[in-house]
């Protein structure tokens, strides 16, 4: 599985330290920015990018870092189709990938500690959409964005 990261600059480290971690499980990861602490990024930036890179099909899923997880998400969730939760908590980690089905997982580097933080991403990643009646919810989500217009919005 190919996964995106992005931050802004006030979660470099965290995204570093969640890289790390993924490469030494066997995932492929793809940096999408900010490169340091000192480069000021604004989350909508690499939000944008990592939700289009799924989008567009270049990666299968994403974790996306800033202060509190919420503005990248917020960015992510933008881009028709996708789906970005915020967790501090692994259960809710395991619920957004067992039944709002998010490509996308957000954090908050002044939320959550490193050590949490890795063991919220191995939450996300060891489980999977169960479908079933969360399937039509999801789908409902996606009739949202169609009805305001949004291209093309269907990205499962
Ligand atoms: C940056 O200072 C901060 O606003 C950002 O990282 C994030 O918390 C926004 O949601």
């Amino acid at each position: 599985m190919k996964v995106g990261f992005g931050s802004d600059h006030a979660a470099v480290e965290l995204k570093a330290a969640l890289m790390a971690h993924m490469e030494e499980k066997g995932y492929e990861c793809v940096d999408f920015g900010a490169d340091s602490p000192s480069e000021k990024l604004d989350y909508p930036i690499p939000g944008r990018r990592v939700a289009e890179a799924i989008r567009r099909g270049e990666i299968d899923k994403g974790v996306l870092v800033c202060g509190t997880g919420v503005g990248i998400s917020l960015a992510a969730n933008k881009v028709p189709g996708i789906r970005a939760g915020v967790c501090s908590d692994t259960f809710t980690a395991r619920m957004i990938a067992e039944h709002n089905n998010c490509q996308i997982l957000a954090m908050g580097a002044r939320v959550v500690g490193p050590g949490l933080a890795l063991e919220i991403c191995d939450a996300f990643f060891s489980s999977s959409f169960q479908g079933g009646r969360h399937a039509r919810r999801v789908d409902m989500l996606t009739q949202i964005e169609q009805d305001y217009g949004y291209a093309d919005a269907p990205v499962r």
